[in-house]
């Protein structure tokens, strides 16, 4: 039996791929390549020495998908596939329609078809759209404010409208927050596609030399330093959440934020990545960034009472990890 991975060679697909690997659990990894690259999966093959089997396959192709679920005896799916940019969203909401919710569906069909008995999608805090209180929790009401949220929303409304996922199938919807840092001292990474909108992999960047400063969205927020607050998680506590998930074969359907409950601003993260790294990451401050919400943070209760999980990673980790991550990219 083995568990497909949908969107693995992406930033916290390949994660996940990272942890099974070290594990030594069997998995399928399907990507149609169209936001990330083999990069990560060829670290990991190196490092474990060992071949993984991946599928360039897209989800919107249903006859293609469909071959993986008949040569492979697939018995659990986390599905991680999606394009997930907000203001490419904004400027391609049918793109994101098209892509996100008519690829799940037609995977969320094939996992009916062929008895799938874990599923594990890859949801976002992004589906609360802008915070009535903090911190969140998974009570909050859906109001997206992007077509990127939406679309999300939308494949949490097809699992949560089909008995299958709540009588026949353990089914997790995973509400990520923040999640940075990287795999076994960055050995992998976040690997952007284009230019980030995220703020680490821009910090990243500006490591790198790519970019000669960060731009600071908005200083006038009301919080302890005018700048914007969220909930930074660490990739590798965000995959063990999974791992909880995955091993949990409870029948049922259960909404879970992925959060470590602590709220950080812009500039914490650039002062802890500097105090951490020794460095100094040049930025200047920009207008608010359309969108954006001024403080965003989860309620972690329920994950930890269902699963037994709570974050341990803490924000220095997952700065320097993502910065070793910065420094050995690319050296394959
Ligand atoms: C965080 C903070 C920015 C970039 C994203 C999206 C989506 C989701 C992850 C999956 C904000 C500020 C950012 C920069 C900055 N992924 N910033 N300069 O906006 O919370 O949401 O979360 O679901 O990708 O919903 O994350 O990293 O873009 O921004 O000042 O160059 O950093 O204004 O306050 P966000 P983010």
């Amino acid at each position: 039996m083995t568990t497909l991975i949908t969107g693995g060679s992406g930033f916290i697909g390949s994660h996940m791929a990272a942890f099974l690997l070290s594990n030594g659990r069997e998995f399928i990894v399907l990507d149609n390549l169209s936001t990330s690259d083999t990069y990560n999966l060829q670290k990991l093959e190196k490092k474990f020495n060992k071949k993984i089997s991946f599928y360039q396959v897209d989800l919107r192709d249903l006859e293609k998908t469909e071959q993986i679920f008949i040569h492979n005896n697939i018995h659990k799916v986390i599905h991680f596939a999606a394009l997930k940019s907000v203001n490419e969203s904004i400027q391609y909401p049918d793109l994101y329609f098209k892509n996100n919710v008519t690829g799940s569906s037609h995977l969320i069909n094939l996992c009916k078809k062929y008895e799938i008995k874990n599923f594990i999608f890859s949801s976002s805090a992004c589906v609360y759209g802008k915070p009535e209180y903090l911190p969140i929790d998974e009570k909050h009401h859906l109001q997206p404010t992007n077509p990127y949220g939406e679309s999300k929303a939308a494949v949490e409304d097809l699992l949560a409208r089909d008995d299958y996922f709540h009588n026949q199938c353990s089914t997790k919807i995973l509400r990520y927050f923040n999640p940075i840092g990287a795999f076994d001292e960055g050995l992998i990474g976040e690997r952007p596609h284009g230019i980030p909108n995220n703020l680490m992999p821009y910090i990243l960047g500006v490591v790198q030399g790519t970019y000669p400063y960060l731009k600071v969205y908005g200083d006038d927020y009301n919080t302890p330093d005018g700048t914007a607050i969220r909930d930074y998680i660490h990739i590798m506590d965000l995959i063990d959440a999974h791992r909880l998930a995955l091993d949990d074969d409870r029948l049922g359907l259960e909404i879970l934020n992925v959060g470590t409950g602590q709220g950080y601003t812009v500039l914490d993260i650039i002062n802890t990545f500097n105090d951490v790294n020794g460095i100094h990451i040049p930025y200047q401050i920009y207008p608010r960034r359309e969108g954006d919400v001024e403080s965003c943070y989860a309620d972690a209760t329920k994950i930890r009472n269902q699963l037994g999980w709570h974050a341990s990673r803490n924000l220095s980790m997952m700065c320097a990890d993502a910065y070793n991550f910065a420094m050995k990219k690319n050296k394959l």
